[in-house]
């Protein structure tokens, strides 16, 4: 069936405020009319300049992170309400390195991603393995896990909402990139698990996206897959000129 292609850019903890609002300001510009669907992923402290760039364009503005509550005493977090207030639609939550570098846990990343599905928000689930994981062969058993953690509690209805980003830990700003075979193997192991945990038809509309060192070069023999459906890009977002030629594939 066909999906839309759904091409993210994960600024994570990079650019100052001018840069920020100047690349979006370029993002604006040259997607403008472009047929996939985009978003950005920008540093809370730049959301709301960001916000006003993008207002009224088709690119969705994403935080990195959120909040498992509402708002109240809950020293340097960010809720979705506030989010919400700026114009902020769409949360990635479950990243590798909120993962590993902070140590957030499945449960919490669920919470998470309940919270944000309540409030009326888009979320972008990362999932994937270690390279050890992968070397022991784990990599489709961690993929199911985080999948069945992540979602627990998450209604078919809801899914409509979730986006999937499969980004391999060992691939993430390494230059390494999956095979669009291998890739291609495990999104096709993620789609049929969703269709195990909802149905066919949550299976066949779900986004799933690949990420790690995704780049203009290698990024149209991976769309190409039949199941890799966008992308979660990092480093190759930081610029409109690398950015955008992967927006373009269609
Ligand atoms: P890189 O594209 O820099 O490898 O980062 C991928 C990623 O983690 C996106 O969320």
């Amino acid at each position: 069936m066909a999906r839309t292609h759904y091409i993210a850019g994960n600024w994570k903890m990079n650019t100052s405020k001018a840069e920020a609002v100047a690349l979006a300001k370029d993002l604006v510009a040259q997607l403008k009319g472009k047929k996939n669907k985009f978003m950005i992923g920008v540093p809370f402290v730049y959301l709301d300049a960001v916000a006003q760039v993008v207002k009224g364009s088709n690119i969705i503005l994403a935080a990195q992170d959120c909040a498992a509550t509402g708002n109240g005493a809950h020293t340097g977090e960010v809720s979705c309400e506030m989010l919400k207030d700026i114009g902020c639609t769409c949360v990635i939550l479950g990243h590798s390195e909120r993962r590993h570098e902070i140590g957030e846990s499945d449960e919490l990343i669920n919470k998470k991603v309940r919270r944000a599905l309540a409030q009326g928000m888009e979320v972008d689930l990362c999932i994937g393995e270690l390279l050890a994981e992968r070397e022991a062969g784990e990599a489709e058993n961690v993929c199911a896990f985080q999948l069945s953690a992540g979602l627990a509690g998450v209604t078919a209805e809801q899914m409509k909402n979730v986006t999937i980003a499969y980004e391999p830990v060992w691939a993430i700003g390494t230059g390494k990139t999956a095979t669009p075979a291998d890739a291609e193997a495990i999104h096709k192991f993620i789609r049929g698990y969703i269709a195990k945990l909802y149905n066919q038809k949550v299976a066949d509309e779900v986004i799933i996206q690949y990420g790690g060192s995704m780049k203009a070069s290698n990024a149209k023999e991976l769309l190409a897959q039949p199941d890799i459906d966008g992308g979660l890009i990092g480093g190759a977002a930081l610029k409109a000129e690398t950015f955008v030629p992967i927006c373009e594939i269609e």
